[in-house]
């Protein structure tokens, strides 16, 4: 049927039955419409500009002048109580919406807040920053060079000859020819020394490389050179920083003692050992039964050093000292196996 015959009908059919009928279908419309939307939809159907209501307002003019106050009163009764439902339907569903929403997304604050992991200091790391803050406070400056070294800085310069047997002690990887991953930190020795006169006080931390892999040897690993010039530079230094040094890092009652022993860039050289920290010296599996642990190389600067970066041997005297960053990390904190310190286990390395 269309509107036009509807609005016919009107005059002649009971208008109040009309307007009552479309009130009741109206509410009971607005009682099942569960969102904003619905009822925006149900609003213009019933109260828009070509909605039901209007409708039949527009056809006031085709009434008798009796009959049109009447049913123009019954008009805005209807529609008073329509607009006046959908405002009270619009709030309860915007609450019940909110509810809803309240509800769905509520938040337990007894849950207990989620966990940001955070890192910590690899035991590698804390060992040096240790070594390097007790000769910083001893006045040493820290000083790097590169990993991929040139055969002059890692041996020539350090009085490794060509063809000396010392070069196998140390299985370099080559990289090219004289070109080397270095094998100790000793070339920052000789970079050190060419770029400043004497005086010179540094401490050399950093990444070397050597083909050797077992529990306590591994291809790449850690070192700390130190290097000492200056005029009157004696023996009795050399082995007074390193005994201070020693019971900084490992407490003051730790036993010390030298060796004698070679390298090629100093001399006299030694090898310094302590008491054994595991069994204190009794004799143990970790110190081999001798009651000592090896943990420095060390001497007084070779002259034929001075000679390569050019310092007067007659003038200045030193003395410098290398130590695997590794080994004292194991000794310090009891680790038995090297590779421990490299497979970056979470377990392993929360510890420290
Ligand atoms: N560079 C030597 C090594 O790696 C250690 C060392 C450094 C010895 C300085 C004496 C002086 O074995």
């Amino acid at each position: 049927m269309s509107h036009f015959f509807f609005f016919q009908d009107i005059g002649s059919l009971n208008m109040k039955d009309k307007l009552e009928a479309l009130l009741g279908e109206a509410l009971s419309e607005l009682g099942a419409a569960s969102t904003e939307e619905g009822l925006q939809e149900l609003r213009v159907k019933y109260l828009g500009k070509k909605g039901a209501l209007t409708g039949i307002m527009k056809g006031l003019g085709s009434l008798s002048a009796e009959e049109r106050p009447l049913v123009g009163q019954v008009v805005n009764t209807v529609k008073g109580k329509l607009e006046e439902a959908f405002d009270s339907r619009a709030v309860e569903i915007r609450e019940s919406v909110k509810a809803a929403r309240l509800s769905a997304e509520r938040i337990d604050v007894t849950l207990p807040g989620r966990r940001r992991a955070v890192g910590s200091k690899h035991p590698i790391t804390l060992v040096t920053e240790e070594i390097c803050a007790i000769f910083a406070a001893l006045g040493f400056a820290v000083a790097e060079g590169p990993e991929v070294e040139h055969d002059f800085y890692n041996f020539e310069a350090l009085n490794f000859p060509k063809d000396h047997p010392a070069r196998d002690m140390q299985d370099t990887f080559f990289v090219g020819e004289n070109v080397l991953l270095r094998t100790h930190t000793s070339p920052v020795q000789v970079r050190t020394m060419l770029k400043q006169p004497p005086p010179v006080r540094i401490i050399a931390p950093g990444t070397v490389y050597r083909c050797d892999s077992d529990a306590t040897h591994s291809p790449m690993f850690h070192q700390i050179e130190g290097l000492m010039v200056d005029k009157g530079i004696t023996f009795g230094d050399l082995k007074g920083i390193l005994t201070l040094f020693i019971s900084q890092l490992f407490g003051s009652d730790i036993g010390v003692r030298l060796r004698p022993s070679f390298f090629p860039f100093t001399e006299p050289s030694a090898e310094v050992d302590i008491a054994c920290v595991i069994c204190r010296g009794k004799g143990c599996r970790v110190c081999k039964e001798t009651g000592w642990l090896e943990i420095l190389g060390a001497g007084m600067v070779d002259p034929e050093v001075y000679r390569h970066v050019g310092y007067d041997a007659e003038l200045y005297t030193g003395f410098a000292f290398g130590m695997g960053i590794e080994r004292i990390a194991m000794l310090k904190y009891g680790i038995a196996d090297m590779r421990l310190l490299f497979e970056n286990d979470l377990r392993f390395l929360k510890q420290f």
